[in-house]
């Protein structure tokens, strides 16, 4: 059996564990598997980039951070277009799989890398995905691994950040990844005493916020607002795509908690800073359950393989591993249910969304 490997889209804590765990299991459990290493995400399976990979490739990785294979951002939209009169990135892909003589094709990665994974699967090739994202926005899986590494980075980033603003009396607006979907958020606000959460499933009211913000402060010394990356208020929620792109476009590169802390600054007349966490949230070691879940996820994939089951996505529905067709999951967001228990016992705390 020959197998193909990728790990696409934006990378995350886990990856490298996720290899190991898959390819020491085929390794063990396919005889005479041999497993094709696609470099850059998808870009090594449309230019046939790739290693074949020895067990010794794998060994020593399940600590490491990033991905040995590489990755890249292959937009899917792109992936159906014709690029001049030659074939679509999702028909190089195809034949490639064919040139290879590949019989499987895995792939490590979120949403848009498993919508691209359903079409190429749709078109004949036998794919089984493996859910990746510090986002957590997978559909139909509780959990996607490099989640729970980026919740303690980013948890750990505002308990800091929280004895700087005591220090100095401040309002924090601390801005953590989460372009569409605020699980990060909510898990990391949750984890390190945030006054305030903010995402993109609950539109804020900025003059509420304001006020719950001056009101905080004449209690608190400092008050901190975890903000996903992708907020937005009432206001800006009702815009069309394009008044909200050049709404955005008025505040140059300023990002959402940037955009928060100037406006509330405004409004309160209280000394307001934002810090944006970024990339640090994707990268270096797994936690020990994103090891833990990746080694299981990857292993079970390896299995998935040998019995032949193609056309799926791993999943873990409470605590077991099992898997989602992709046609079904493709294109569907998991997001934070505004009504769902954590949000509510949250709010039951005192902990401020913003509505
Ligand atoms: O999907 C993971 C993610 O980290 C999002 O949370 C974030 O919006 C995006 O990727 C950032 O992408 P890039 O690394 O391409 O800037």
């Amino acid at each position: 059996m020959r197998i193909g490997i990728l790990t696409s889209g934006g990378d995350c804590p886990g990856l490298n564990a996720v290899l190991r765990g898959f390819c020491k299991c085929a390794f063990n459990v396919i005889e005479g598997v041999e497993i094709y290493g696609f470099y850059d995400g998808y870009a090594g399976l449309m230019d046939r980039n790739y290693k074949v990979l020895s067990p010794a490739d794998v060994e020593n990785i399940l600590d490491l951070g990033g991905t040995i294979l590489g990755s890249s951002r292959q937009p899917y939209k792109l992936m159906t277009v014709k690029e001049g009169d030659g074939p679509t990135k999702l028909q190089t892909m195809v034949e490639n799989y064919k040139k290879l003589k590949l019989d499987c094709l895995v792939t490590l990665g979120g949403a848009g890398t498993h919508k691209t994974a359903s079409l190429l699967s749709v078109e004949g090739c036998n794919v089984i995905g493996l859910p990746k994202t510090i986002d957590n926005d997978i559909y139909g899986t509780d959990i996607t691994f490099g989640f729970h590494t980026a919740v303690d980075i980013a948890a750990d980033a505002i308990r800091r950040i929280r004895t700087t603003a005591d220090s100095h009396s401040r309002v924090f607006f601390v801005e953590v990844m989460g372009n569409k979907v605020g699980w990060l958020t909510l898990y990391a606000g949750l984890a390190s005493g945030a006054d305030v959460i903010l995402i993109p499933e609950i539109a804020y009211d900025e003059e509420k916020l304001a006020r719950f913000i001056k009101d905080k402060k004449q209690s608190s010394r400092s008050v901190i607002v975890a903000v996903a990356e992708g907020v937005l208020s009432s206001r800006e929620a009702a815009m069309s795509k394009k008044e909200r792109k050049d709404y955005f476009a008025g505040f140059g590169t300023a990002t959402a908690a940037e955009r928060l802390a100037a406006s509330v600054s405004q409004a309160t007349g209280i000394q307001c800073r934002a810090t944006v966490l970024g990339h640090i949230q994707r990268g270096g070691e797994p936690c020990a359950y994103d090891k833990f879940v990746s080694t299981e996820i990857g292993a079970f994939g390896a299995h998935l393989a040998k019995v032949g089951r193609f056309g799926v996505t791993v999943c873990v529905r409470g605590g077991k591993l099992g898997f989602n067709m992709l046609v079904d999951i493709a294109g569907k967001t998991k997001r934070v249910a505004a009504d769902g228990q954590t949000v509510l016992l949250a709010k039951d705390m005192g902990i401020y969304f913003g509505d």
